[in-house]
């Protein structure tokens, strides 16, 4: 199988992360912070240089500024029903996924009101500006994701967190598809909430999430409960990150999650997205050079993308040519990507996208290949739409034999 579903989780994993899970899984197998036996001591430690190494990976102010969760999606309900209250306005972009959306519209109910603003790729101006005008005096957070899990387009954070504390508004940022992929510095760039999920570009295992508060910045909880910590209060701890962390957490997923963030480091973040990017430049000028197949963007450059390309065949529904490729043997996923307003924005929203993430481990070949599908089912495709004027649009099964 040759794997380009990367935004969705990286895979393979690094042998040092694997290695990492399964030294954990078989020497730190006892809960960490809860007893006082060396086991249980030596889990607690190993969890503490993870967070001091993602504390220094996006320099936010030290470990006590980085709570574990399970996902992204953890971490950013985290903060949004952390920080709301009724009344409360949110400022976010179009191309938000639905950890973001989903959250924002069931809080509705409880007073909490929301303004999507439209990103102009390539012209930062516009999208700050569009920012700006939705600000309102009850804004209390803007909402960015630094890159569309669909189009791979980046948002100008930087200006948008400048913006934010020009008014006294924090920025929560959706690292979702950016963290281990592009460099980013929390206090440099004056991002409030980061949250990240492991097991994407940091390489960590699915189940780690993370979020970082520039300073550790208390919240309101999601959950309350064992921290093994002041264990005679009925309150909650109110130390962070211990504050936001309640329950056994997921030693071997942390600890290979450490590992994951060393793996990057060493290979060199810049190194990583060069060699991502070029294969997705490469897979965008062969796609572009034949007209049956449709583009949602400019060719992706390294200052306004990150290395996520969507495509269509024309006239073939995505998911169908995702079952297809999955058939000749590629993991793509095609469909919506969980960010419908994304492709409202698009005017993808019956037809969905293909959508190709490669990752430090894909190889030029591989990218030919998947070019060389593509085109093959985009002839069977263009065949049978001649053959059959009159037919549905849609690729069925028996199209592409
Ligand atoms: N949010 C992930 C994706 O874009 C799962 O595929």
């Amino acid at each position: 199988m040759i794997y380009l579903d990367n935004a969705a989780t990286t895979y393979p994993k690094p042998q040092v992360v694997l290695a990492a899970v399964n030294y954990a899984s078989k020497t730190l197998g006892a809960n960490p912070g809860r007893s006082g036996h060396t086991m249980s001591i030596a889990a607690a430690e190993e969890i503490y240089r993870s967070r001091k190494a993602l504390a220094d990976f996006f320099h936010c102010d030290g470990p006590e500024c980085v709570a574990f969760t399970l996902n992204c999606t953890y971490a950013i309900n985290m903060v949004l029903k952390g920080v709301l209250k009724s009344g409360d306005h949110v400022v976010i972009s179009c191309l938000e996924h639905n950890a973001v959306t989903r959250p924002l519209q069931a809080m509705t109910a409880k007073g909490i009101s929301f303004t999507e603003v439209e990103v102009v790729p390539g012209d930062n101006n516009a999208t700050v500006n569009a920012f700006r005008s939705a600000l309102r005096p009850n804004t209390r957070l803007i909402v960015c994701t630094q890159a569309s899990n669909v189009i791979g387009v980046r948002l100008p954070v930087e200006r948008l967190a400048a913006l934010g504390h020009e008014y006294g508004i924090p920025i929560l940022v959706d690292c979702a598809q950016s963290a281990g992929v592009v460099p980013i510095d929390m206090q440099d760039i004056g991002i409030d909430y980061l949250c990240l999920p492991g097991h994407k570009g940091l390489y960590g295992p699915m189940g780690t999430g993370v979020l970082l508060t520039c300073k550790g910045e208390s919240l309101n909880t999601l959950i309350e409960g064992g921290t093994g910590t002041s264990s005679i209060s009925y309150e909650q701890p109110l130390e962070m990150p211990e504050h936001l962390e309640s329950g056994t957490p997921n030693v071997a997923g942390i600890i290979g999650l450490r590992a994951g963030v060393q793996f990057v480091s060493k290979r060199g973040i810049a190194n990583i997205f060069r060699h991502e990017l070029s294969l997705v430049q490469m897979l965008y000028d062969k796609l572009s050079a034949d007209k049956r197949i449709q583009l949602y963007t400019e060719r992706p450059n390294e200052k306004y993308f990150v290395p996520v390309l969507s495509f269509n065949i024309q006239g073939a529904n995505s998911e169908e040519v995702g079952k297809k490729l999955s058939e000749l043997g590629f993991a793509v996923r095609a469909g919506l990507h969980c960010a419908p307003a994304a492709h409202r924005y698009l005017g993808t929203l019956e037809q969905g996208t293909v959508r190709v993430c490669p990752s430090v481990f894909t190889r030029p070949e591989e990218i030919h290949r998947l070019v060389a599908a593509v085109k093959k089912l985009a002839d069977t495709c263009e065949k049978k739409r001649t053959e059959t004027p009159r037919n549905s649009l849609i690729l069925k099964e028996s199209m592409v034999q």
